[in-house]
């Protein structure tokens, strides 16, 4: 597998020191006063195994979905309507591979090297987010994913933003900067196809029936099934819980669409005016762990570019950290 070196890796700061893989119910009981303050933990402090392995986890599931969310929307850099849209487009592709870059740092810092972490995305034994693997049918797709999964994306940045590892929250207080812009850009799109003529209207309205479905998904199972939020959240990593996050969603965004004169492919959706919380069908949750574990559409073709990019980089990232060493460009 992949093999070349990356020029941010740092090995050996990063060794976990093998203290820290035992649990001392007296750290622990420190630990968990520590969080429980709102203390930020740092790379050095001491943590339980299973905190850093579940912060692993999730960081890497999250730069994973940065670098393969960048390949939707790249495929229509080219035929984006227009120098503006296409110059926006290219800036938030390159913004979301730095983020990816910001994310797999962040993780690092828990001992995981960026390539154990790359080789685990391209084995398929790490996910990515379930959004990643429909493709991008129509300009109108990328609309939907600039407006509602970036805005999806946002909810629950701010949320983790607020946790408890000091190199995630500062990545995510960065990362949540340049997602606002996203955000922008695509409600901007999403506008101007939603009150343009009655094509683009259609066109909009059928990428809203498809992507609907996959964007309920996105913020984990229901809170009855999920198997990580409560550790999670007694440890300040996650700080809302998916069903939180999916209702804070829907809150702000439902209106939005409706007030476009736009529908969802949900007769249930509707806010309860006793509870404040939203009603909805429930998605196909067999599906989605159809789709997480490697049998949505665009699975293999995702990791397909993936691999093929890491494979035709290697001779850059040889010459980058071995100067003097001749390399040559693969014959395209
Ligand atoms: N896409 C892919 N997998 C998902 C998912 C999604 N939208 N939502 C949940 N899952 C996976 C989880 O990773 C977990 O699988 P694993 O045990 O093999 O890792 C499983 O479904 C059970 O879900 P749950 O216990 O609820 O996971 P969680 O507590 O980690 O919560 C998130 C899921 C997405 C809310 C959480 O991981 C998170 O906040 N991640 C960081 C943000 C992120 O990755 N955003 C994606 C792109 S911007």
């Amino acid at each position: 597998m992949y093999g070349g070196g990356y020029i941010f890796d740092e090995p050996d700061k990063r060794q976990l020191k093998e203290e820290q893989l035992h649990d001392d119910p007296e750290k622990l009981v420190e630990f968990e006063a520590r969080i429980a303050r709102g203390e930020k933990i740092e790379p050095g402090d001491w943590m339980p195994s299973e905190y850093r392995r579940q912060l692993i986890r999730l960081i890497e599931q999250h730069a994973h979905s940065e670098i393969i969310g960048a390949l939707p929307e790249g495929t229509w850099i080219t035929r984006a309507p227009g120098f503006k849209r296409k110059l926006a487009l290219i800036a938030k592709v390159q913004d979301e591979i730095g983020h990816g870059q910001l994310l797999y740092n962040a993780a690092e810092t828990l001992g995981k090297s960026r390539e154990a972490m790359i080789n685990d995305l391209l084995s398929g034994k790490s996910k990515y987010s379930n959004v990643f693997n429909y493709p991008a049918e129509t300009w109108a797709d990328v609309t939907v994913i600039g407006f509602l999964i970036d805005a999806a994306a946002i909810v629950n940045q701010v949320a983790n933003a607020k946790g408890s590892y000091g190199p995630y929250c500062r990545a995510l207080e960065r990362i949540c900067y340049e997602e606002s812009f996203h955000l922008k850009q695509g409600h901007d799109a999403f506008i101007e196809l939603a009150t343009g003529t009655p094509a683009q209207r259609a066109m909009v309205q059928d990428a809203l029936n498809r992507w609907w479905q996959p964007i309920m998904h996105f913020f984990g199972p229901p809170d009855k099934n999920s198997v990580h939020s409560e550790k999670l959240m007694q440890w300040k990593v996650k700080m809302a819980s998916n069903d939180d996050m999916r209702n804070q969603f829907l809150d702000a965004y439902v209106p939005k669409i409706w007030d476009l004169g736009l529908s969802l492919p949900d007769e249930n959706l509707k806010k309860d005016p006793v509870t404040g919380k939203w009603c909805y069908s429930d998605p196909d949750w067999d599906l989605f762990k159809k789709v997480i574990n490697g049998g949505g559409p665009c699975n293999k073709e995702r990791l397909d570019v993936r691999k093929w990019a890491e494979e035709h980089g290697r001779w850059v990232r040889k010459a980058l950290m071995n100067p003097a060493e001749k390399t040559t460009a693969p014959v395209a």
